[in-house]
């Protein structure tokens, strides 16, 4: 390899620091990361209550694919509050979220779970079952928001 050849590879190499801060190392990225998640969280289940309500035409793949989404995307949001400089970067959260944590983590684990059973209704395609796991997940939003996110 020629010296320049290696030059120009090092120097790109060394170009990647330059977008070193991510949601896991800044307090303001950990922040928008975690609002993104919410918004994409709150667009996938919007679509299947519409459906629910017969708002749009219930359609057993299209249920499918969100709950796909929501599995994921209910796994993401509670990693951004252990994010050093995280509670000093602010959001919209009431004080008390900092001094409970680990309570904030085992109710995002249990979104995460409810998710999953979501999936699995979603998977049997059967409207009564999609229903209910529907509900058994909607039910820990405002259960967590009304303790620690802030108007
Ligand atoms: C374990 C607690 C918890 C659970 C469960 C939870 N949230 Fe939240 N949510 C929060 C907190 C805290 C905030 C404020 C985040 C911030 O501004 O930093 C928030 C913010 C939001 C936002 C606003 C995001 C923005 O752009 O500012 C939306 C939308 C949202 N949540 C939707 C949902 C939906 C839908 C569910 C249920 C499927 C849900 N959340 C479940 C804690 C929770």
């Amino acid at each position: 390899m020629n010296k320049v050849l290696i030059t120009t590879l090092l120097s790109s190499l060394l170009a990647i620091p330059a977008i070193a801060n991510t949601a896991f190392t800044n307090g303001k990225d950990a922040v928008s990361y975690r609002q993104a998640s919410f918004q994409l969280i709150r667009h996938n289940m919007g679509d299947i209550q519409d459906m629910i309500r017969g708002n749009v035409a219930f359609d057993a793949e299209r249920v499918q694919r969100r709950a796909e989404a929501l599995a994921l995307l209910s796994q993401l949001p509670w990693e951004s509050f252990t994010v050093p400089g995280a509670q000093e970067a602010g959001g919209k959260v009431k004080p008390a979220i900092w001094n409970n944590l680990p309570e904030v983590q085992e109710r995002g684990e249990k979104l995460a779970a409810d998710a999953a059973a979501l999936l699995a209704a979603a998977k049997t395609a059967e409207q009564a079952e999609i229903r209910k796991a529907f509900g058994d997940f909607a039910r820990n939003c405002k259960a967590c928001h009304d303790k620690y996110k802030a108007d």
